[in-house]
């Protein structure tokens, strides 16, 4: 494959997850949903923006059930530092009252994001409330959370790619990539 084509962008580490590996897995976690939310007519996968909206997309096909998406755009991350402070930009608009709800987000670091959103949807009073991520970073975890359905465990790296970004760059890569920082912050300081 042409380098270029291969990575778009120069401050690509290495590919950590393939195309094809997070296309199985997303299949594998939509058919575990469609088994577990049998009993279930009111579906409804919350996307947290905007890293979770290619993950969102392919698992939302494969699960076979009846369901609703919705999404909030949530912020705690300037760079690659947690800020520890979670701001709601965006809320979700279709009540949750009475519904299965499952939070869908791409990555799982402190968990602050996690912690805090969960808080906020429970107090709306769903029937249910799970958590699904793509990737879960679990050695920087600094809160306790139950996570029901991950993608992939990975190490502490940042990464980009498959909707995660670093400045908002990354997102559009198909797989998941490590970041090589050094090079990073020679380009952009
Ligand atoms: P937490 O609140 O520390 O768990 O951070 C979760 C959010 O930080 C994720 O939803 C991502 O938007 C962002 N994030 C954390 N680690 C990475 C990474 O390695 N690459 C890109 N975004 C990340
Ligand atoms: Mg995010």
């Amino acid at each position: 494959m042409n380098y270029r084509l291969k990575y778009p962008y120069e401050f690509i580490g290495e590919i950590l997850i393939t195309q094809e590996q997070i296309e199985e897995r997303v299949a594998e976690i939509g058919e575990q949903i469609t088994q577990d939310y049998q009993n279930s007519e009111k579906l409804l996968l919350l996307g947290l923006l905007r890293g979770s909206v290619m993950f969102m997309t392919d698992l939302m096909r494969s699960v076979r059930r009846p369901m609703t998406m919705d999404f909030m755009l949530v912020s705690s991350y300037s760079g690659t530092d947690s800020t520890g402070f979670v701001r709601i930009d965006s809320d979700h608009k279709s009540s949750i009252a009475g519904w299965d709800v499952i939070i869908v987000d791409d990555i799982i670091d402190t968990g602050f994001t996690l912690h805090t959103v969960r808080k906020l949807l429970l107090d709306r009073k769903p029937r249910s409330l799970k958590v699904c991520t793509l990737l879960d970073k679990v050695a920087r975890h600094k809160v306790d959370i139950q996570i029901d359905y991950c993608g992939f465990e990975i190490p502490d790296h940042f990464v980009v790619g498959y909707g995660l970004d670093i400045d908002e760059k990354g997102r559009n890569l198909p797989y998941i990539a490590s970041v090589d920082l050094d090079k990073y912050h020679q380009l952009y300081g």
